[in-house]
């Protein structure tokens, strides 16, 4: 089976092509597009900007996961019909619409049997990118779309097992298992006592812990994204043995409870630099430090303790944080001092790709499940838009 996949949910442009024989996956191809450096004067992602830039990548994305699979025509392949179908489905979408009918409708169908697209959570005008472009490439093709969880993504990338330069088989986690997700919009301990089942037992109060990372770099005066400049700026730090000019809280370390509050810890670092007034570069470095070291303390103990309370057997952790290598190396003394395996994703599939969502299409199918009220075997496009707007 051959799947497509579509992620735009956030400031990532990004579509793969795999092909799986229901048990190793290929990478036939895959694109991603980042837009981080567009935000970087606005200290985040700009909804508006996210939505516009998707427009204008996405075709160009596509085309570029797909390259080889591909067979143009000088002449478009659509019929009238279809031709008006697309003009108003992307009439808010203008760049998309254009690059659409100059490119994508001059494309012989490729071999997908099935496309899934990320449905949410994440900004919803830049979601719609995605989505419609899945509609629109529905249109033309009649390929089936499946709306896609990121978070449930975000799990399933993180099961893959490297098995060669472009195939992975995926490990089934030892039940019950802990996934711990962290990202720039979500900061959740999902437990599971079967593939495909999810129970939240904890998540942020306020910001997550990508936010945190992103929000205190910001107030060191650092750009968008925070994460991996505060990272590289702590790894300096302890490699010069910069110490950091006070302790910060642990928001919540000692809560009895699987939630986690990390606003407070933004509000710390800014009363700290405000206090400190003028801040040289070896301060910087060494709040930088202090900053990470916070943060992956409490995300550590809370999964720690979340392991011990539910007799978890496994540990599973995916989002754009994991991309620390602080985050990963504790986390997997965690589950070694607990005698449990640890599933991590490769670093360039932790932030935001659309490797994840093909393979939670995959495992969609292969579940059957059927996530809109309406659909049943095939899901129509229909279902898409209903799902992305419940
Ligand atoms: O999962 P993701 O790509 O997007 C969302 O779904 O939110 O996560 C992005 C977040 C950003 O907040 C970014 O600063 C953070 O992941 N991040 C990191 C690192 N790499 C990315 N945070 C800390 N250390 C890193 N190396
Ligand atoms: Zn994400």
């Amino acid at each position: 089976m051959k799947i497509l996949g579509i992620e735009t949910s956030c400031d990532e442009t990004a579509i793969s092509y795999i092909e799986t024989n229901g048990i190793t996956i290929q990478v036939l191809g895959n694109s991603v597009n980042s837009q981080a450096d567009l935000h970087t004067p606005y200290g985040g992602v700009f909804p508006t900007l996210a939505k516009r830039e998707h427009s204008k990548n996405i075709v160009a994305t596509f085309i570029l996961a797909m390259k080889p699979f591909v067979t143009k025509n000088e002449t478009s392949l659509v019929t009238d019909e279809q031709l008006k179908t697309l003009t108003v489905l992307l009439g808010k979408e203008p760049e998309l619409l254009e690059a659409f009918l100059s490119h994508i409708t001059k494309i012989e169908k490729p071999d997908i049997d099935l496309i899934g697209v990320t449905e949410g959570p994440g900004l919803e005008p830049a979601l719609w990118v995605g989505i419609n472009f899945a509609r629109a490439l529905n249109i033309i093709w009649n390929i089936p779309v499946v709306p896609i969880n990121h978070m449930e993504g975000h799990i399933l990338v993180s099961l893959l097992k490297k098995e060669s330069a472009d195939t992975y088989s995926i490990i089934e986690p030892n039940f019950p298992s802990l996934s711990l997700l962290v990202s720039g919009g979500h900061t959740e301990m999902v437990l599971s006592r079967e593939l495909g089942s999810y129970n939240i037992i904890g998540k942020t109060r306020d910001d997550a812990v990508g936010e945190c990372f992103d929000k205190t770099a910001r107030v060191l005066g650092l750009p968008y994204p925070g994460g991996p400049k505060i990272s590289s700026l702590a790894q300096e730090a302890r490699e010069k043995n910069i110490v950091p000019p006070e302790k910060l809280p642990r928001p919540m370390i000692h809560s009895k409870d699987f939630d986690f509050s990390f606003s407070g810890l933004k509000t710390a670092v800014l009363y700290l630099t405000q206090r400190l007034g003028v801040i040289d570069e070896n301060t910087q470095k060494g709040i930088a430090r202090e900053i990470e070291d916070a943060i992956v303390e409490t995300v550590a103990t809370k999964a720690e303790n979340a392991i011990d309370a539910f007799g978890v057997q496994s540990l599973v952790v995916g989002g754009g944080v994991i991309a620390n290598t602080l985050l990963r190396t504790t986390l997997t003394k965690t589950a070694e001092n607990r005698g449990i395996p640890i599933h991590l994703p490769e670093i360039h599939n932790s932030t935001d790709n659309a490797l994840m969502i093909a393979v939670a299409t995959w495992f969609a199918k292969e579940r059957h499940i059927d996530r809109s009220p309406k659909a049943q075997g095939n899901l129509s496009v229909e279902n898409v838009l209903l799902d992305a707007i419940q």
